[in-house]
């Protein structure tokens, strides 16, 4: 499973990629508003930068509905850098844009997919990642990750090539389940990624031999 950062910030993306873990970096327009970035030449900017920092695909969103404006947009973005994944969201001129986009070999991750049946025609679409949303399906009293499931069995059992980028990732466990089920890309916020280090026997044990390395030297 690939480990994606779910940010902006590029201090963030800095210290998940000088581990070597970072495959890749995933933004939305409330990751960028959060970061400060404004005005499409600050966005072009940011996104470059991001790009020149991590070897690996950056999604970038078009922050427009309708189908002329996202292929637009779509393409604009794209040619920010080749490793640009443009995100468009789950609704009906959306997967009208992925098909176009991805006709014309631009890249693209389905946004805000909360159901199979969104993953479905996101795949049929075209679209390389498809992203379903665990975190707020959980928030809603439902399970994130029998989605997960749901759409990797689907995915297998047709064939389909599309890749599930599992997103809103909340916690640590979640990247453990998403594993498990079979998720191509997990993305994630940095304390989430920073959480799977941690085990107290790990310090404990760290804190003895560290004690006793003193009495051999
Ligand atoms: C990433 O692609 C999504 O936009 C992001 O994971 C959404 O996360 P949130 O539900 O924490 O806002």
């Amino acid at each position: 499973m690939k480990l994606f950062i779910d940010t902006a910030n590029l201090d963030e993306i800095k210290e998940v990629n000088e581990m070597g873990l970072l495959n890749g970096v995933t933004t939305n327009p409330t990751l960028m508003a959060k970061v400060g970035v404004k005005g499409e030449k600050a966005v072009v900017g940011h996104y470059r930068k991001i790009c020149e920092m991590v070897d690996g695909d950056i999604s970038a969103e078009v922050t427009t509905v309708d189908f002329q404006s996202m292929i637009e947009e779509g393409q604009k973005l794209a040619a920010i850098h080749p490793n640009i994944v443009v995100k468009i969201p789950m609704i009906k001129d959306g997967v009208k844009a992925i098909k176009w986009l991805t006709d014309k070999g631009i890249r693209v991750n389905t946004t805000l997919v909360f159901s199979a049946g969104q993953a479905i025609l996101a795949a049929k679409a075209g679209a390389v990642y498809v992203s379903p949303f665990i975190g707020r399906i959980d928030d809603t009293g439902w399970d994130g990750l029998e989605l997960i499931s749901q759409i990797a069995n689907i995915y297998s059992v047709q064939h389909y090539t599309t890749q599930i980028l599992a997103a809103s990732i909340r916690n640590s466990n979640h990247i453990i389940q998403c594993a498990g089920l079979g998720a191509h890309v997990c993305t994630c916020p940095l304390e989430a990624i920073l959480g799977l280090l941690k085990h107290p026997l790990t310090d404990i044990g760290l804190a003895k031999f560290m004690e006793d390395a003193k009495k051999s030297k």
